[in-house]
């Protein structure tokens, strides 16, 4: 029996944008926010806190956040890698703080320069700030099953860290495969193992399409009870720190999988593909869903 009902929680401002060269201006990015705001989305993930050297595009966060046209049932989240990351977001009136570290060693080392043992405090002062401010923390972990240095990941690697980040207090561990490396057999593998000691409710799957399983595994994850998915308009997206990485799985596309399911959304697809024709005009480049080529080709 798969869930009547789901999450769709859109990441494309930030997972879409970060992983884009072509400089997006601050107006045309609160203008995309603000279209998302209109589909029926209760959760956008709108930018990130992280080291602007490290993320140029994502430079103007504050500026974003701020000006965004706010719906009172819209989670407005971002990435956040420290307290400096922080105190930005708060200022900014952050809805949501999301966390983030890899399973793998060395994936966590290119991405936010410390050991995994090492992270563990600073995200820890993160969520105690958070809390303090009275907001949620979502903790991601990345590299989930596979590392673009180290191979297959095997589940205890992710046990590990979940048990660290709920411990913390996080509500909702999102869990990425981003490299899109993974298939239904390893999400089957990986979910088994978590699924034993936690909830589904717990966690949400974050899978980018690299080589087009992303689809089937969010099949294999509905089957196992999840019901929480992260999504770019789209299928923009990538990590930088991560070789290899290519787009989310698109919003649109999942969107056709669960209206012709009959597996309650409450987003408008229509909707969202005027936003991803929006910043396919702003990128200069034709996006990579299905839905869009289907659009273009009309
Ligand atoms: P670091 O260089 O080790 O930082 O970077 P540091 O703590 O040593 O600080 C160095 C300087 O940076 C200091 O300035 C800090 O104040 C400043 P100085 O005193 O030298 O003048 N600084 C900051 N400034 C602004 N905002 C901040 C901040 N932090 C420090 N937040 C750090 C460590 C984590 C900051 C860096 O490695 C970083 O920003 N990494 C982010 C990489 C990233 O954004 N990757 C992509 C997102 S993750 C992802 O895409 C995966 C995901 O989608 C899930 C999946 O697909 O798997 C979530
Ligand atoms: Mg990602």
């Amino acid at each position: 029996q798969l869930p009547k009902q789901v999450t769709i929680k859109e990441v494309g401002p930030r997972d879409g944008l970060q992983n884009e060269k072509m400089h997006i201006s601050t107006a045309d990015k609160v203008q995309l926010v603000n279209l998302l705001g209109q589909t029926g989305l209760n959760y956008i993930e709108v930018t990130s806190f992280v080291h602007p050297k490290w993320i140029p595009q994502l430079a103007d966060a504050v500026e974003v956040l701020q000006a965004i046209k706010r719906h009172k049932d819209i989670t407005y989240a971002a990435l956040v890698p420290n307290m400096r990351g922080l105190e930005r977001a708060l200022q900014a009136e952050v809805d949501e703080v999301s966390i983030f570290m890899s399973a793998s060693e060395s994936h966590n080392q290119s991405n936010i320069n410390k050991t995994i043992e090492d992270t563990f405090p600073i995200l820890e002062e993160v969520v105690v700030g958070a809390q303090a401010a009275k907001k949620h923390v979502r903790g991601y972990i990345s590299t989930v099953i596979g590392c673009p240095y180290e191979g297959y990941i095997h589940p205890d690697k992710v046990l590990r860290v979940t048990e660290k980040l709920l411990e913390m207090g996080v509500t909702e561990i999102s869990l990425g495969d981003t490299i899109g490396v993974g298939v239904p057999t390893q999400v089957e593998f990986l979910l088994e193992e978590l699924l034993k000691r936690y909830p589904a409710e717990k966690f949400a799957m974050h899978f980018h399409d690299t080589r087009g399983t992303a689809l089937a595994n969010i099949m294999k994850s509905l089957e196992m009870g999840i019901t929480k998915f992260d999504s770019a308009l789209g299928g923009l997206g990538g990590c930088p720190y991560a070789k290899g990485a290519s787009g989310n799985v698109a919003t649109e596309d999942l969107l056709y999988l669960f209206d012709e399911m009959g597996i309650e959304t409450g987003v408008d697809r229509q909707k969202v593909l005027e936003a991803a024709l929006f910043i396919e005009e702003k990128l200069g480049k034709a996006v990579a869903s299905k839905q869009m080529a289907i659009v273009r080709n009309e």
